[in-house]
């Protein structure tokens, strides 16, 4: 790349973003290069180089072979919890993912169909995305911790004719059986898909139904090679569910095309990497951070990517991290801040991490959350090094704003992501839909059309997506974060301005939480909100309104309430505080005050609404809260 400043590239971007991404695009190996900038999508978003031919699994692995870097590690799989450790060279992740994709073939995948993948931090769980991108399949990772109710609703709402899983997980010392997680959430689906592929993991092998269930090793050694199938720049590659305002789960689809295109930008752009270089993205390949940056964008650019089964802390200490650059060399490190509290909790002079030597770590990234200025200024003073936060969603798939190293290197500002990154024009707007001036706070918007590499729509509902994203400021993405930009143009994200949650870098959604807890039979009415937690970031918290002439006890009630969270959502929603009150406050017109509670429950000053139908309700439930805190 040009010596371009960051004013440059992201004038160009804004002025004339076809002619600049379609630039871009030619610094990746397409099939047939695109003519086509952006244009409209079924899925209701926009859609990049529809006109172009790639495959991108062939563009992460055999590229990389035919370029010469056949030898070099794709892929190193660093597992504490296991005691093992892996390396696969581009060569031979290409014959593993080539080889699996047969197998798919075999099962009947094809271009189009889609894949649901429920796997623990194994190299499988990343061949298994690969091999899809190769049959032009769709895959949809669910997150492991997430409980059968949940991967039911993702089974029924992408239909894939295979589902990929693994025998077990292992949180820390703990097996976590998959298998009957996801035998359970089979019987609760509607769709049946065709089969099921499941990894044998010594620690807990599980049962297989004939007819249905195939053992992956024995699959993939018996499978021929597939090669890779050419799709078009705009077709998926991945359906990934996130966390909405209402109950079920938003199918976000990202292209093939505009993704890679992404991808490859922002490794050089966002992160500063060389190809040939390590990056670690310390996430889960269930969440956006894993599939972008822990797969797709170090494979494409050709880094070397680790895959960490493990924790912060307690695999074995507070070291793991460091552990872990030293050992492999890494250049950039990503994280979400909790991870990096943890580790502060538990090493808070940096004595486990003074045994490690770190000089080859360039920079830290910092993204999922807000990075508390506590946080940044511990890691900026224990490592000296750049600290960058960036801010962006699932639905992006990657930075609105960031400190672009790649360009420039701005000053770094605690509590701020910097700059909106070339190709978003980020704005904030007030309730009316007018710019807010420096330094006053409103909604954070893109203006349309948003970069290569964000969502071409919500699966197989276009509607949704316009009401969720463009229906509120018409000609803007709407982003749900609540933010201001200060005088020198520095971007400021204070958190969400809709029911979304973060806990430990994990997106929730109260009203899923709600419609839980509300279907407990005791239960009349409820509010679940985040409240503040030194950790964790947010934790939620139900408060719960108990029928007329229920006759079981307040504690039992929340007890089960708790255990029913888990039971439907998973442990990660760490739904551990259900308090029964006599009432909820609400609005003359009905409707819950939500910013309230969560101001009394976080103990901060509470102005009480001028709408509230009756403020004698704020101390009741002040005294609710206090007993629950002891
Ligand atoms: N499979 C099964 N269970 C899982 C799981 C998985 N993949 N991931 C988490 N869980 C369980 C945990 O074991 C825990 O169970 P418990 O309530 O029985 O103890 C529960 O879900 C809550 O998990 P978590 O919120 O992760 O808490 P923790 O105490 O285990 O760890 C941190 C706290 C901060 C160390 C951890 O959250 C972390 O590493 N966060 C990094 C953030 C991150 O990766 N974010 C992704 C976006 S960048
Ligand atoms: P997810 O889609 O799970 O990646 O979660 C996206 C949400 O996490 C955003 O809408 C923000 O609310 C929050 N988020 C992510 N990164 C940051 C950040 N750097 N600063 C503040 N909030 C962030």
């Amino acid at each position: 790349m040009s010596s371009s400043s960051y004013q440059e590239h992201f004038s160009r971007a804004a002025s004339d973003p076809d002619g600049f991404w379609l630039e871009q695009a030619r610094r990746i190996r397409w099939f047939r290069a695109p003519g086509q900038g952006h244009s409209p999508a079924a899925q209701g978003g926009i859609q990049w180089f529809a006109d172009g031919e790639l495959n991108t699994a062939w563009l992460a692995l055999d590229a990389h072979v035919q370029a010469g870097r056949g030898e070099q590690s794709a892929l190193i799989y660093d597992s504490p919890v296991t005691g093992t450790q892996q390396r696969l060279s581009y060569a031979e992740l290409t014959g593993r993912v080539a080889r699996f994709a047969g197998a798919l073939a075999g099962l009947g995948v094809g271009r189009g169909d889609r894949v649901v993948i429920y796997m623990p931090m194994v190299p499988e769980a990343v061949i298994g995305m690969l091999a899809c991108a190769r049959l032009g399949a769709v895959h949809s990772v669910v997150f492991g911790g997430f409980a059968p109710h949940e991967l039911a609703i993702r089974i029924d709402d992408a239909r894939p004719k295979v589902v990929l899983s693994a025998s077990c997980g292992i949180e820390v010392d703990r097996i976590i059986p998959y298998k009957p997680l996801l035998d359970a959430a089979l019987a609760q689906a509607e769709h049946t898909p065709g089969a099921t592929v499941v990894l044998q993991r010594s620690p807990a092998r599980a049962g297989l139904q004939p007819g249905r269930d195939h053992d992956w090793t024995a699959l993939e050694a018996a499978s021929a090679p597939a090669e890779p199938v050419p799709v078009r720049g705009s077709d998926p590659l991945y359906i990934l569910y996130t966390s909405g305002t209402t109950g079920k789960p938003k199918g976000v689809v990202r292209d093939n095309g505009g993704h890679a295109v992404a991808m490859h930008y922002s490794m050089e752009v966002v992160y500063g990497m060389q190809p040939g270089e390590v990056f670690w993205a310390a996430s889960d390949v269930g969440w956006v951070v894993g599939h972008s940056y822990i797969v797709y964008a170090p494979l494409i650019y050709g880094c070397t990517t680790v895959l960490y089964e493990g924790k912060p802390v307690r695999t074995p200490d507070a070291g793991a991290f460091w552990r872990v650059i030293s050992e492999h060399r890494v250049a950039g490190m990503f994280t979400a801040p909790t991870a990096f509290r943890a580790i502060r909790k538990e090493d808070p002079d940096g004595a486990l991490m003074s045994q490690y030597d770190l000089s080859c770590l360039r920079r830290l990234f910092l993204a999922g959350e807000r990075l508390d200025p506590p946080t940044y200024e511990w890691l900026k003073q224990r490592t000296g090094l750049p600290v960058l936060d960036h801010w962006w969603q699932t639905e992006t798939g990657w930075a609105i704003a960031c400190n672009p190293v790649g360009l420039e290197y701005f000053p770094e500002k605690p509590g701020s992501a910097t700059r909106p990154t070339p190709g978003f024009q980020v704005e904030i707007l007030d309730p009316d839909g007018a710019p807010c001036s420096t330094g006053q706070q409103g909604a954070v918007c893109v203006r349309q059309p948003l970069p290569p590499g964000c969502l071409l729509g919500i699966w197989e509902d276009p509607e949704r997506f316009r009401s969720a994203y463009l229906e509120r400021y018409p000609g803007y993405y709407l982003s749900g974060d609540g933010g201001y930009i200060d005088a020198e143009g520095d971007l400021f994200v204070m958190g969400r301005m809709d029911d979304v949650i973060n806990v430990a870098g994990h997106r929730l959604s109260t009203g899923e939480l709600e419609e839980i807890v509300a279907s407990h039979p005791a239960v009349a009415e409820c509010a679940v909100f985040g409240i503040s937690d030194e950790l964790k970031g947010q934790l939620p918290l139900g408060l719960v309104v108990l029928k007329d002439g229920c006759t079981q006890a307040a504690r039992e009630v929340s007890t089960e309430l708790i255990a029913l969270v888990r039971e439907k959502v998973g442990a990660v929603a760490c739904f551990r505080q259900a308090v029964v009150v006599h009432r909820l406050p609400k609005t003359r017109s009905g409707k819950i005050l939500r910013r309230t509670l969560r101001d009394l429950a976080d103990g901060e000053p509470v102005a009480v609404p001028s709408t509230i139908d009756d403020p004698a309700i704020l101390e009741e439930i002040r005294s609710s809260l206090a007993a629950r805190s002891g």
